[in-house]
């Protein structure tokens, strides 16, 4: 008799569960690298066009912004799928977002800036919008250091969200930091400002029906 028949039902469920939640991490692992390839590869090649720092930055900058979207779309799609693996998923959407955003901000301070500290911080002072993403990735900093298991126990589950939904203020940052760069908003800023806008207003509105009801369930 094999092993598989003799596992008692739950213990069969739980393991394709976990089976399910693995192939799901290697799907969204493999996909969130797609990108940093393509980049490698058009490094590689020559083909990042006439000025490939702004093409690098432009390119991981709105890869932060995507990922911090995902990051922030998590929730509101489980409840609106019931698709539980969504959860486990999060945190590595998350750290792609804060990866992204570290490559970002390491394209201006290492290839823009050539690692010229003094004249990177003038700079920042000068414009502003620097300054707005700078603010964006130190939020984002201690997120990623207490995403793990261990750090989440340290921190306490309560106050673990509470500092996560920091998440909220990096994503408003990063919109404003872009919005400053632009001299005239164009589609891709009111595309991501209006996404960003949309999710947070659903978790308001979702924590105020949880506050609404919550006095009401008991008889
Ligand atoms: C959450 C954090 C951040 C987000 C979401 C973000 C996002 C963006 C986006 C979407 C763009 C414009 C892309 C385009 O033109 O299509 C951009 C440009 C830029 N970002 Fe960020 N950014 C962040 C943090 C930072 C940081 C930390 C720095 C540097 C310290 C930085 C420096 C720049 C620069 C220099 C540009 C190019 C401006 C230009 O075109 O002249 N950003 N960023």
């Amino acid at each position: 008799m094999s092993a598989v028949a003799t596992r008692p039902r739950g213990a069969r469920k739980a393991s394709s569960a976990s089976d399910d939640t693995r192939y799901w991490k290697i799907v969204f692992f493999t996909n969130g690298l797609v990108p940093l390839i393509f980049l490698i590869s058009d490094w590689y090649q020559g083909a990042l066009g006439a000025n490939p720092i702004d093409y690098v930055t432009r390119a991981t900058g709105t890869l932060a912004l995507l990922f911090l979207a995902l990051t922030l779309a998590v929730t509101p799609l489980r409840m609106l799928t019931g698709w539980g693996t969504l959860n486990k998923l999060r945190r590595m959407v998350g750290l792609y977002a804060f990866f992204y955003t570290t490559l970002h901000l390491l394209t201006y301070l290492w290839w823009d800036q050539e690692l010229a500290f003094g004249a990177a911080v003038t700079d920042v002072l000068k414009r502003k919008f620097i300054a707005v993403g700078l603010a964006a990735w130190l939020i984002m900093l201690p997120l990623a250091i207490t995403s793990t298991n261990g750090m989440i126990k340290r921190v306490g589950g309560k106050r673990w969200k509470w500092l996560h939904r920091l998440t909220y203020v990096a994503a408003g940052l990063g919109v404003l930091h872009f919005y400053m760069l632009l001299k005239v908003p164009t589609r891709k800023l009111w595309n991501y400002g209006l996404l960003i806008g949309a999710l947070l207003a659903v978790r308001i509105a979702v924590w105020a029906f949880k506050q609404a009801t919550r006095g009401k369930k008991t008889p």
